[in-house]
């Protein structure tokens, strides 16, 4: 497992990494329409990644992941896998996640894709969930702590009387695609590890609509939806902490961050 303070030379690694991952996004993104499958987003992005960019995608074979890259569509909460079956339909909302190897280093983010037209109560859940995100990002710095990232987090969501998705978070990065430590979506101000510049990791806040509840798919052993059936929403970004707050290595050219 990697250090948890990483060297000069590997975070100018995980910024290529990390570039080369928002690249992805950015080139998947308009191919999202109405009968689209997932498995052809999927096939698109796998070529990308292997032939254009000569970088491999990680999710493939991970603990048997059977694709590419996660499509996580409604009530789905991640870790979606693609299908040659499975049409995109009007009002959906779904998670594209990417995650990149490049010269051994990792980038991971994904992105909500909004498809034709979606319910307003939808675009909501999209954007408060993307505004986690944002104000988690916005207090990242030395001193700060895991706790301090986690409540910001989830003050923001109960704001709009949406839960906090607790069994999965964000994670350490670098050579390992999960490293130490946990970054908890829900914490209290002050508590946990202290962050420190040179500090690698993901935040990825899973937000639901209706309760924070999770079931696990027994026949593909991946498929994370929530119990109550309500739709669920995923922004995620790669960082590293800097001298005085974060580099974010997966930021897209349409992010004013
Ligand atoms: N990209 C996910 C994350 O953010 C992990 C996906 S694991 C996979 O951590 F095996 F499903 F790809
Ligand atoms: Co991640
Ligand atoms: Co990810």
């Amino acid at each position: 497992m990697g250090a948890i303070i990483k060297t000069e030379d590997e975070i100018a690694r995980m910024r290529i990494a990390g570039r080369l991952t928002a690249e992805v996004l950015e080139m998947i993104e308009p191919h999202v329409q109405v009968g689209v499958t997932t498995g052809e987003l999927d096939r698109i992005c796998h070529e990308f990644i292997t032939r254009q960019q000569q970088a491999i995608p990680a999710p493939l074979d991970y603990n048997g992941f059977p694709r590419s890259i996660c499509t996580s569509i409604n009530d789905v909460v991640c870790h979606g896998i693609p299908s040659n079956t499975k049409k995109l339909k009007n009002g959906d909302i779904l998670n594209i996640d990417v995650t990149v190897i490049k010269d051994e280093y990792h980038g991971d983010s994904s992105i909500m894709v909004q498809v034709g037209n979606v319910a307003p109560h939808a675009q909501r859940l999209v954007e408060v969930t993307q505004e986690c995100l944002y104000k988690a990002l916005e207090i990242v710095k030395p001193g700060a702590t895991l706790g301090d990232i986690g409540h910001v987090i989830a003050q923001h969501a109960h704001k709009s009387y949406y839960s906090v998705v607790r069994e999965y978070c964000g994670h350490g990065i670098g050579k390992a695609f999960h490293e130490d430590p946990q970054i908890l979506h829900y914490g209290d101000k002050g508590a946990g590890m202290v962050l420190e510049r040179g500090m690698t990791f993901t935040i990825e806040p899973m937000i639901n609509a209706g309760r924070r509840q999770t079931r696990l798919n027994q026949k593909d052993g991946w498929t994370v939806t929530t119990r109550d059936g309500r739709l669920s929403a995923q922004w995620e970004h790669t960082l590293g902490v800097t001298e005085d707050g974060c580099e974010i290595f997966t930021r897209r050219s349409n992010e004013s961050l």
